[in-house]
């Protein structure tokens, strides 16, 4: 149906449509936004449902300043000008959008929190695979800069179910290649380099002066942004403003299939990087991000960093950071995440908190202050100078410790590991189980968890068995994610289903052993019993019918 029309040239005539359309019963939010198969995304009326229903859930978003843009995966040129025009048609007062219609995680929270927008978007499905037959998201955040609590995306997923129409100008595409600012009927759209910003932003936080003089002296560094959004961060920061060799950064140019590459930075899918830094001719470091860069992989020459011990050792290290240096509020971990950084805390004597898996449980113990630095175990690390977790950030980190001691990546963490003991952990990662299964699986070992303690399991005696419940210490929320046993020596193993899949279910088990003499073991085998205990704890290959796990990092 149209509307109305600007009193405009016939040729540039703007006109506002209603489009009616029905709903939607699957576009349920994940962990801070929607992510589906591109396909399901490209249906048409799909995007354009889920932003007016997101605009709507919200109470409209006139007046509004949104920041906007994406991963560059497959979908996301078109998604982004629908996107437009449907924030114009719903009277928003201005868009903030990254050039070519590009912008990182982190970069988006920062330009958001900088230019105390109402909310942004990114278009992402992070370290999922892109492509036409790969997977399309949709990620809000809220003025905070960071992701929406359950109750909103509740309340935006019901809306997906019942609207029944939305608004949309009918107009020719917006060129998003010049920066500058232009207008679509009364809404301002500026056009911005993300990159400039998040240079200025990553300058304050660090030495950039030491860790140029380490690039003077020789080191060198791969970073591997995986065909991703990172590429043109990376090459700024890294090559061109600290001074790494020309050819340190890898897959810098954002393709909208990631070049065929599944851009998770783990051992796995940053396999190119691990043998690069696992040869003869490895650099000092090696450094991976996913596909809109929040997560970040750790390597120094034939050495693994794992997520969890470089938060710890992030932390530990805090007063070489010329933003850290007088004191840190604490830090937080998802609960899945390995312990290693909760002896760093103690021995800090700063704050400590155990989350659900998911970014935005860091938020509120951020806006708070009561925690300055977080970390998952899945490759995510950041602080509260925005409220993502931050690739790049933990890459400068890093590099900014490395400048500061003098030493390699595998002294730092082997001198920490001396120090508070080491916890060897891995993730097993049980892929494509039918969600009934899956779902009875994890109901069946909640109620038989207190029927645990006392047992021996592979050598290991259960000492505690509990479903991991949150208490939100500022909003009072309660949250139950995942299951947790505890052995008598300290071994861990936390059971949770996958909340980001998009085709069947995930079952994650994580497992941990403490180890404060034996410093120097093969993870997988130090973990081989623990690994026996877990499967049979919850049944898993009675239930499954898998042997062993998929997926290991
Ligand atoms: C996964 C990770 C989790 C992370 C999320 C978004 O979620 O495990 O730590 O916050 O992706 O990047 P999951 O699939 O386990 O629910
Ligand atoms: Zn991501």
């Amino acid at each position: 149906m149209l509307l109305y029309n600007f009193n405009r040239d016939e040729k540039d005539m703007i006109m506002l449509k209603i489009i009616s359309t029905t709903p939607y019963t699957d576009q349920k939010m994940g962990t801070g936004g929607i992510r589906k198969k591109s396909k399901t995304a490209a249906q048409p009326n799909y995007v354009e449902n889920f932003i007016q229903s997101l605009f709507d859930a919200i109470g409209g978003v006139k007046g509004q300043t949104f920041v906007l843009g994406g991963d560059g995966r497959y979908y996301n040129n078109i998604a982004i000008q629908k996107i437009i025009k449907i924030a114009a048609a719903n009277d928003m007062k201005k868009l903030i959008v990254g050039q070519n219609g590009y912008i990182s995680t982190p970069a988006s929270s920062n330009v958001l929190l900088k230019n105390h927008a109402d909310g942004g978007l990114v278009l992402s499905a992070s370290h999922n695979p892109g492509g036409e037959n790969g997977d399309f998201g949709i990620k809000y955040a809220t003025k905070t800069g960071g992701q929406c609590s359950s109750q909103i995306s509740d309340a935006i997923y019901a809306r997906t179910k019942e609207i029944k129409e939305y608004k949309i100008f009918d107009t020719p595409d917006i060129d998003l290649s010049k920066i500058g600012v232009q207008k679509l009927g009364e809404m301002e759209i500026e056009v911005i380099d993300p990159v400039k910003d998040y240079v200025a932003m990553m300058e304050k936080i660090f030495d950039f002066a030491a860790i140029k003089k380490l690039f003077q002296n020789g080191f060198t560094m791969v970073f591997d942004a995986m065909n991703a959004v990172t590429g043109p961060y990376a090459l700024k920061i890294f090559e061109e403003v600290l001074g790494a060799p020309k050819g340190s950064v890898l897959n810098y140019t954002p393709k909208p299939d990631f070049g065929g590459l599944h851009p998770d930075p783990n051992l796995i899918y940053a396999k190119p990087l691990v043998d690069l830094m696992y040869s003869d001719h490895a650099p000092d470091l090696g450094a991976a991000n996913d596909g809109d860069g929040d997560r970040n992989m750790i390597l120094g020459r034939k050495f693994f960093v794992t997520p969890s011990d470089s938060l710890a050792i992030l932390t530990d290290n805090y007063k070489y950071i010329p933003a850290y240096k007088n004191g840190i509020y604490g830090v937080a971990k998802s609960a899945a995440t390995s312990t290693a950084v909760s002896r760093v805390a103690k021995a800090l004597n700063i704050g400590y908190y155990e989350v659900p898996t998911g970014w935005k449980y860091f938020c509120n113990l951020m806006d708070s202050k009561r925690v300055t630095f977080c970390g998952e175990e899945s490759f995510g690390t950041g602080s509260s100078h925005i409220r993502e977790k931050d690739g790049i950030w933990a890459v400068l980190f890093w590099l900014n410790i490395i400048a500061a001691t003098g030493k390699s990546v595998q002294e730092i963490t082997e001198e920490f590991w001396h120090k508070y003991g080491r916890s060897y952990y891995l993730r097993f990662d049980f892929e494509g189980i039918d969600t009934t299964v899956a779902d009875k699986l994890m109901a069946d070992v909640e109620s038989k968890l207190s029927h645990l303690v006392g047992k021996t399991f592979a050598g290991y005696e259960v000492s505690k068995a509990y479903p991991f419940i949150y208490n939100d210490p500022v909003d009072g929320s309660s949250t139950k994610n995942g299951l947790i046993v505890c052995f008598k020596d300290g071994s861990r193993i936390v059971y949770r289903l996958s909340g980001t899949g998009t085709s069947g279910a995930t079952l994650r088990v994580y497992l941990e052993v403490y180890e404060q003499k034996r410093l120097d073991e093969q993870p997988l085998a130090m973990l081989e019993n623990l690994t026996k205990a877990a499967m049979e704890i919850a049944e898993i290959q009675e239930r499954t019918g898998k042997t062993k796990a998929d997926i290991i990092t």
